[in-house]
């Protein structure tokens, strides 16, 4: 075999590679020489992917439901990686900004074309008869969806709008998570006590939410964005990508999930209960949430119609 000079300087660079670990390169050639090449189903998981999907039940649509939950859980991690590395970013432009959050959106996009999965997917039948056996748990105790919406914003936008003008982006994060928008979405009608899902969900994610969220203080995007310089900040092509971003997460992806508890739980006279007895026809529509991450992008009339046609359109549609 030839000794090319490509060879010799990749050899070269190795060298130099791990002298400087301390490290002698002839026992990592001898690694390489024995080490297996890889393999897709290796490298991919694949068996213990599709090991993933346990149904309570035998209906056979029950896998689809785990299966997209599962599908829509890896898409919020991509999500999460790239607020980790927008928030680590040092030397931010514009470029860099527009980019990464623009994957977001991809993600949250894809998302929200292929909830029709859901709406759509599965038989109904099927469908009222296996959520019995999943109760209490619920899509509500998406931990990484609750970890997306505090990467965004400042805190306190995620505090109840009813109350939210009682806080500032300073005050303790201990308190305004207290009054955070969801646990309104979870509280008994009757009784006005917290669901059993509530209480199981913050048993396990409390403390990671409330020290997320300090932590999120000053690397949210919405801090990323004010990081940015004045022109970039100014730029339209970047305020668009963050209002695109507050359209999907908050109107787009909550009105295709919407659809699908319209679909399954609405009946003409009384509506199904939803997991734990919650009004979720008053709860879940984006127009009575008002959940908003970057209400300083917005006109007030904008922020008054938050939500409002596409509610209509998805009422009308059912
Ligand atoms: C047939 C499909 C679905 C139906 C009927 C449905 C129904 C509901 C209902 C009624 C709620 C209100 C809380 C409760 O009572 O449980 C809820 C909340 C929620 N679900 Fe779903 N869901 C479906 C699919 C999904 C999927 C695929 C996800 C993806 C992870 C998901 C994530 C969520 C989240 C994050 C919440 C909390 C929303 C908020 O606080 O604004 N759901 N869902």
């Amino acid at each position: 075999m030839d000794i090319t000079p490509e060879i010799k300087d990749r050899l070269e660079k190795l060298n130099e590679k791990y002298a400087l670990l301390g490290q002698d390169l002839l026992s990592y050639l001898d690694g390489l020489l024995y080490a297996d090449t890889v393999k897709y189903w290796d490298y991919i998981e694949v068996d213990t992917l599709l090991s993933l999907q346990k149904p309570k039940t035998n209906f056979p649509d029950e896998v689809i439901f785990i299966m997209y939950h599962q599908i829509t859980e890896l898409y919020f991690k991509l999500a999460l990686c790239e607020f980790e590395q927008l928030g680590a970013r040092e030397s931010l432009d514009a470029a860099f900004f527009t980019e990464r959050v623009s994957r977001i959106n991809r993600y949250f996009e894809a998302l929200i074309k292929s909830f029709e999965i859901m709406i759509n997917g599965m038989e109904r039948e099927q469908f009222m008869k296996f959520r019995m056996s999943l109760l209490p748990a619920s899509g509500f105790q998406s931990a990484q969806y609750r970890f997306i919406e505090i990467f965004s914003t400042d805190f306190v936008n995620l505090v109840h709008k009813d109350i939210r003008n009682q806080f500032t982006v300073d005050s303790p994060i201990t308190e305004m998570y207290e009054h955070i928008y969801w646990k309104e979405g979870a509280t008994e009608l009757e009784t006005g006590k917290k669901t059993l899902t509530l209480v199981q969900f913050e048993e396990k994610y409390q403390h990671q939410f409330i020290a997320l969220g300090e932590r999120c203080r000053s690397l949210n995007l919405w801090q990323v964005y004010q990081r940015l310089n004045d022109t970039d900040r100014a730029n339209d092509t970047v305020k668009n990508v963050l209002r695109q971003n507050d359209i999907n997460v908050n109107i787009n992806w909550p009105l295709a999930h919407y659809k699908s508890a319209v679909r399954y739980l609405h009946k003409d006279a009384t509506d199904v209960a939803a997991t734990g007895g919650t009004n979720w026809q008053k709860y879940l529509p984006p127009r009575f949430q008002k959940r908003i991450f970057y209400p300083a992008l917005w006109t007030n009339e904008e922020k008054e119609e938050w939500g409002k046609a596409w509610v209509e359109d998805s009422l009308t549609q059912r």
